[in-house]
């Protein structure tokens, strides 16, 4: 599904935003993939969308689904139609900007291989990719704004981060008579000052977005399952990855819990004093 070409500027960078939507979900309960769940009056994937597009960092949307979910299809369908009303509506303040081209793809069996499903089908003008969980769909326009002005500034790979506010340990299972005290043993404790919580959009020069995946590509299911964003990806490359601020109201819906705060972000008392900078 494909809108009207771009028009970036000849100079700048082109930027795609891949949203990754093709998970199953089951965590949060509802018996359906994640990205339809309601939220607000609408989709987790509405929103996120919507998000992606407040930020006017994309020069294309290409968004991950599950394999043959006419149901999300229509979805992404809606939304295109609402940003070409929307540039319509704001033709004459947009200096001739166009909407950015919105192209859904069938995801793959884990997020590696929704994220270079959706590498395959970006423009060929594109050079620099943000890498966005549809899971996160309330993230604010300044996130984007700081991971574009990174790569901007030279950064091959940059991820958005918050602080961990926990004492984080590690454990193992236990074994042997202290089974029946308790099921893990701790093995040590995580130096706070230097943990980060990472969330998205991640951003990456193009290439070494492509480079990082590749190299994953040949992952046994093993090593694969072990693969939670990009960015660890570039990591094993040895390339250097860069954090700039993210924000605590780009939580990960992810369980029931998850769900019940980003309605009260987006409805409750206190949803306007949760907008974070
Ligand atoms: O399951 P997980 O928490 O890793 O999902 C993170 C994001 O990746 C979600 O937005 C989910 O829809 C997406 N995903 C995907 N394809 C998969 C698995 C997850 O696009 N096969």
């Amino acid at each position: 599904m494909d809108t009207a070409p771009t028009n970036p500027s000849p100079a700048g960078p082109v930027t795609a935003v891949i949203v990754v939507a093709a998970g199953s979900g089951q965590r949060l309960g509802y018996g359906m993939p994640k990205a339809k769940v309601p939220l607000g009056g609408d989709s987790i994937l509405t929103h996120a969308l919507r998000g992606v597009a407040a930020a006017g960092v994309a020069q294309q949307i290409c968004v991950a689904i599950p394999p043959g979910d006419s149901e999300l299809h229509a979805l992404c369908d809606e939304f295109t139609h609402e940003l070409a009303a929307l540039h319509r509506r704001t033709a004459a303040s947009s200096h001739g900007v166009q909407a950015p081209v919105v192209t859904v793809v069938d995801g793959g069996a884990s997020r590696a291989d929704s994220v270079r499903a959706a590498m395959a089908a970006l423009l060929p003008a594109v050079d620099s990719v943000l890498v966005h969980d549809a899971a996160r769909a309330l993230a604010p326009e300044s996130v984007f704004h700081r991971v574009v002005a990174a790569l901007g500034a030279g950064a091959a790979a940059v991820i958005p981060v918050i602080p961990v506010v926990d004492t984080v340990k590690t454990v193992e299972a236990t074994t042997g008579d202290g089974v029946a005290v308790a099921p893990e043993l701790v093995t040590g404790t995580a130096p706070r000052e230097f943990l980060r919580a990472v969330q998205t959009p991640q951003g990456f020069a193009l290439d070494t977005l492509k480079r990082a995946h590749e190299a994953a590509a040949g992952f046994d299911a093993g090593r694969a399952a072990l693969v939670t964003d990009d960015a660890m990806l570039v990591e094993l490359l040895g390339i250097p990855v860069h954090a700039v601020r993210g924000a605590s109201q780009s939580l990960k819906i992810t369980t029931p819990l998850d769900l019940i705060l980003a309605e009260g972000l987006l409805e409750g008392p206190l949803g306007a004093r949760w907008v974070e900078g």
